[in-house]
Order: C-alpha cells, then structure tokens, then sequence
C-alpha cells in the first residue's frame, strides 16, 4: 500500500504500544517515520522494524514534556527528511489513584506528558507544517476524557484538555490547510491497561456494547483515515474508538 507514499510521519511515544502499531501502519502505507519516545532501546528496535520493511524511518528520543527537546525533535525531523507531514501525538501515561489520595506530582506528571506535551509537540510541527500550507495532526484522547472515570481525575482531566485543544488548533490551523482531530479509544489492550486486575476488566467488558476490548490496530486504522487525503474536509473532530462504550 502506499497511500503515505513521500509522506513524514512523527508518533510521540511509539517505541511499543498504541504508538508503535501507529508508526508502523503508516510504514506499512508507505510513510518515512520518525519513531519519538523516551524509551530509547525498544524505540530503536522499532525505528529498526520499520527499516527492516524497507522504509525510512529514524528514531529520536524525545520527553514530550520538555520543550526544548520537542523543538529538538522537530529540528531533527526536518533536518532528516526536510519537511512533516503528519504529528501523532500519542505520548500518554497513567497514575491512577482516588482525588483524595492524589499527591500533586501524580496530577503534574499526567498534565504535563498528556497535555502540555501535546501542545509543545503541536506549536513546534505546526510551524512547519505552516511553511508547507498543508500538514494534519492527530491527537489520542480516551474516552475518559468525554466521560470521567474514577481514579482517573489527573487522566481524565487532561485528555479532556486534549480535545480543547484540539478544537482550538484546529480553528487556528485550518486557515493554513492544517486539519488536526482527536481519536478517543475506550479500552485497548496494550502494557498501559495490563496493569488493572482481573475483576476491573470484566466490569469494563458488561459495559461495552461489543463485548469485549480493542487492538491498538482498531486505533491506528482510524489515525490514518483522519490523516489521509479521504478525511481531507474533517477537522476538529473526535472519533471515538471504543466498541461503543460512550455513545
Ligand atoms: N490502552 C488503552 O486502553 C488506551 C485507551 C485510551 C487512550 N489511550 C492512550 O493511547 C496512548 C498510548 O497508550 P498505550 O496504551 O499504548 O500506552 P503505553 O504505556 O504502552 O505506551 C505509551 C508510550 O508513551 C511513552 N511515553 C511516556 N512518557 C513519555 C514522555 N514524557 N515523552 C515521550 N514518550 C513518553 C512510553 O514510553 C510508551 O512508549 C496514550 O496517550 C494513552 O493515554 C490508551
């Protein structure tokens, strides 16, 4: 397939996980990839993956919460292929706990990766993608964030924040031919979800109207539909990925 023929994909948090089955289809489509993450030995190996299939792909590594190294990232980006085409801002993490219990640097942590890394990620590829007239962003939300969740205040709350965020770059950007939407995953099974117990999954599972849980494959189809030329007119936007859980 090559439907991202010539085009340069970067996935923040792509070394495993969600991130890294996104990076990979969008090898697979024909895309040069950026592999981003702070992981650097599994995010080499996938950057080394995607190469074995014959395509570009390099990685940096990269803490989305720290600017400089976002802009770094972005630098290195272009300085290798010489544009970006399309950012995934996948980069996520989870220190679930009650409100009550919550220390600030489990609500910082989560805000910090979540959502001021998404906005340093977007700010800094935006530029560029602003040179070009043309470039779309694709941000994973969760479902939490449209419905709460608890234990999940700091998550919730910042993955919300991820689609304001969204809406807003998306209205600021489409002037420029930039379109930028969210996906919302419900519960995908992946290293972030086999941490909850048994008895919590099957209560996750009575409430999803398929009956049971997500790839990270049912994610990434849906990240390289928005980015594709077939969702050029949707902007703004949030797809939610979730067997039906929140509709
Ligand atoms: N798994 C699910 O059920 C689910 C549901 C909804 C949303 N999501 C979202 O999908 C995304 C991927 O989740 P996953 O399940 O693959 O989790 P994961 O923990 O397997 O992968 C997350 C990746 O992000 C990287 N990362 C963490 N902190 C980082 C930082 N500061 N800078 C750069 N990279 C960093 C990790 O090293 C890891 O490679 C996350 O944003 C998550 O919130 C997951």
């Amino acid at each position: 397939m090559s439907r991202f023929k010539e085009k340069v994909v970067l996935v923040t948090g792509s070394s495993r996980g969600i991130g890294k089955v996104i990076a990979m289809s969008f090898a697979d489509a024909g895309a040069a990839v950026v592999v981003s993450d702070v992981l650097a030995e599994e995010g080499e190996k996938t950057a080394r993956e995607i190469r074995e299939l014959g395509n570009q792909s390099i990685f940096v590594q990269c803490d989305v919460s720290d600017s400089q190294d976002v802009n770094g990232m972005i630098a290195k980006t272009v300085d290798k292929f010489g544009k970006i085409d399309v950012l995934v801002n996948n980069a996520g993490i989870t220190r679930d706990t009650l409100m009550i219990r919550m220390k600030d640097e489990d609500w910082e942590k989560v805000l910090n990766i979540n959502l001021k890394g998404a906005f340093y990620c977007t700010r800094a590829a935006a530029k560029e993608m602003m040179k070009k007239r043309t470039g779309s962003i694709v941000n994973i939300s969760s479902v939490v964030g449209l419905m709460g969740n608890l234990g999940q205040a700091n998550y919730s709350a910042s993955k919300a924040g991820l689609i304001g965020l969204t809406k807003s770059a998306a209205k600021e950007l489409a002037p420029r031919g930039i379109t930028v939407n969210a996906v919302a995953p419900g519960f995908i099974e992946t290293e972030m979800t086999q941490k909850l117990s048994e008895q919590v999954k099957e209560t996750y599972k009575k409430v999803i109207p398929l009956n049971c849980f997500g790839a990270p494959q049912d994610v990434a189809n849906t990240v390289l539909f928005l980015a594709s030329e077939n969702a050029k007119y949707i902007t703004g936007e949030v797809i939610r990925v979730d067997g039906g859980m929140r509709m």
